[in-house]
């Protein structure tokens, strides 16, 4: 456990059109300020606007692991049943390990707010001593998703030895079983 340490995060942007410059990029965005308000320990980003295509999401996902040493990844786009979505996959290429019930739980709560919740195939997994996590592109699916999952993020984090993060209870509060 590295105490006193900023934690790094990554937040990549899967989206071709974003990428190509047709539009704003609010899904990068969106995690990030989730992520200012959830978070008390000290963090920095470390963003990627990356087009749908597998080999730049899997080198994106590779660097900000392996070289950026990020302890978590989140994605944004790309998860859906449309013929250029392919971030689980690139997610499941470069993971070791594939955590099942980031998924199941996003989708169940995400079911609550929006019956098209069911064509997220968004998942999670571990990469050495990274956690990645998938959300959806909508800016407002993403606050939904990381309520949803944020409570088991820093015990995950504690198991792969990153650094000790601390959440604002009024946002998100970090369950640790004892
Ligand atoms: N999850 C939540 N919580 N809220 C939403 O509005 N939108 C869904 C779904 N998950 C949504 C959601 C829709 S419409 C799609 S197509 C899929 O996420 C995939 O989105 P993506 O391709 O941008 O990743």
């Amino acid at each position: 456990m590295q105490l006193a340490d900023t934690a790094r995060i990554g937040i990549v942007t899967v989206s071709d059109r974003a990428s190509r410059g047709e539009y704003e990029d609010r899904g990068g965005p969106a995690v990030g300020e989730w992520l200012h308000r959830a978070l008390r320990s000290p963090w920095q980003p470390v963003t990627r606007l990356v087009p749908d295509e597998p080999e730049q999401v899997e080198a994106a996902l590779r660097e900000l692991c392996d070289v950026e040493r990020c302890c978590l990844v989140v994605t944004t786009g790309g998860t859906g049943p449309a013929l250029r979505d392919i971030t689980p996959e690139a997610t499941e290429a470069v993971c070791d390990k594939i955590l099942d019930g980031f998924g199941e739980q996003m989708r169940a709560v995400s079911l609550r707010y929006v019956p098209t919740a069911i064509l997220s195939r968004q998942t999670a997994g571990i990469r050495g001593n990274s956690l990645v996590i998938n959300l959806p592109g909508n800016p407002k699916a993403i606050a939904e998703c990381l309520e949803a999952v944020f409570p088991a993020v820093p015990c995950c984090i504690d198991l792969i030895e990153g650094p000790f993060l601390e959440t604002d209870p009024a946002v998100v509060a970090a369950f640790r079983p004892r």
